[in-house]
């Protein structure tokens, strides 16, 4: 019998077990996966739950070049290879506006440095990881009026960027799957209008991007005219992942069924379209979620609580992406 001493003790360091669920697996040759942080690694409740729950990993930060690549040429591939322990991985992601270390932001380089530096970055990140057979390459380069978003590629390369992006990792790794990653695509609006226009000028000057990474980043409101969007990029040729699906709401007065029903109409969206490929959630538990951070006032978005408990959206979502109504 242990002590109640004890017990405080070991909640007082957060120890948590993981919890007794199924693997959430999604009907059909696709995957499920969850976001995951190397330093989190450690906690063993933490990594055995996205160890056991999830078919796929995708490394939360591990990838970026802030932590990949901190210094011109010196990589550090030490972070990433503790989250490729957990499972197979999705690659993100390789040329974005966030995350960028003060050497590349803040250096001063000719268009045809930054065109070889990222060429670099790309080839080196992609063959040192071979394994990774799917990469968002390039991520959120759509503004959310529509134009392109500034990024250091933008104003170095110009808008061809992208083009180069998926040229050179289409190079690097022939047989790799590569996704153009956006959020709040997902639905009518604005932004799905600007990155399908994307998409479809990419596909026409046969660029070679296989499918769109939806992120998935939502609260429990309808998406609007969502199935119809999901169709638009099918009919666009390409390859559809949900790829950081999270439900945000109001931790102090959550709607815990709202947030489930949005899960599964996530989760039963991919399984009715044979070109969505998997399903990834944005972390392990509402403990790690980026949320909080970045909406005040929302959060407790993720598939288990603080302490690792299964809530309502897990079942709901275990189901939908099982096929079962
Ligand atoms: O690395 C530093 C660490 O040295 C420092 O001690 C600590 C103190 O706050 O900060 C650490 O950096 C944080 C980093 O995550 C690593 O934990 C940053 O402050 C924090 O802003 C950063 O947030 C990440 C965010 O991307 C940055 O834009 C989130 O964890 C990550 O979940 C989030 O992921 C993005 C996807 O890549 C793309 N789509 C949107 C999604 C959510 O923003």
């Amino acid at each position: 019998m242990l002590g109640a001493g004890f017990v405080a003790l070991v909640d007082a360091l957060g120890e948590r077990d993981a919890p007794d669920v199924a693997p959430l697996r999604v009907a059909g040759d696709r995957f499920s996966g969850v976001a995951v942080r190397a330093d989190r690694l450690g906690d063993d409740g933490y990594r055995e739950t996205a160890r056991r729950v999830f078919g796929r990993v995708t490394p939360e930060n591990e990838l970026k070049w802030e932590v990949v690549h901190p210094e011109r040429g010196r990589y550090d591939f030490g972070p990433v290879a503790k989250v490729a322990e957990v499972g197979p991985m999705r690659g993100h992601t390789l040329v974005w506006h966030l995350q960028n270390p003060a050497w590349l932001e803040q250096g001063s380089f000719s268009r045809d440095e930054l065109i070889a530096i990222m060429r670099d970055h790309i080839f080196t990140v992609m063959r040192r990881l071979r394994n990774v057979r799917e990469w968002d390459v390039v991520n959120e380069a759509v503004s959310d009026e529509g134009p392109l978003r500034d990024s250091v590629w933008l104003r170095g390369i110009g808008p061809d960027y992208i083009d180069l992006a998926f040229r050179f990792a289409r190079e690097a790794d022939p047989d790799a799957r590569l996704y153009y990653n956006d959020y709040g695509a997902e639905g009518a609006g604005t932004k799905s209008r600007a990155v399908l226009a994307l998409l479809r000028r990419l596909r026409a000057r046969g660029v070679p991007v296989d499918g769109v990474g939806l992120q998935g980043h939502v609260d429990t409101k309808p998406i609007p005219a969502f199935d119809a969007t999901l169709d638009a990029y099918v009919a666009l040729g390409l390859d559809v992942v949900f790829t950081e699906v999270d439900v945000r709401v109001d931790p102090d007065a959550p709607d815990l069924d709202a947030q489930a029903a949005q899960y599964a109409r996530m989760g039963r969206a991919c399984v009715a379209r044979p070109r969505c490929r998997g399903f990834v959630v944005w972390g392990v538990s509402d403990a790690e979620s980026w949320v909080p951070e970045a909406y005040p006032g929302q959060g407790d978005a993720l598939l288990f609580d603080d302490d690792l408990r299964p809530k309502p959206a897990y079942d709901a979502l275990r189901r939908a992406l099982s096929g079962q109504p």
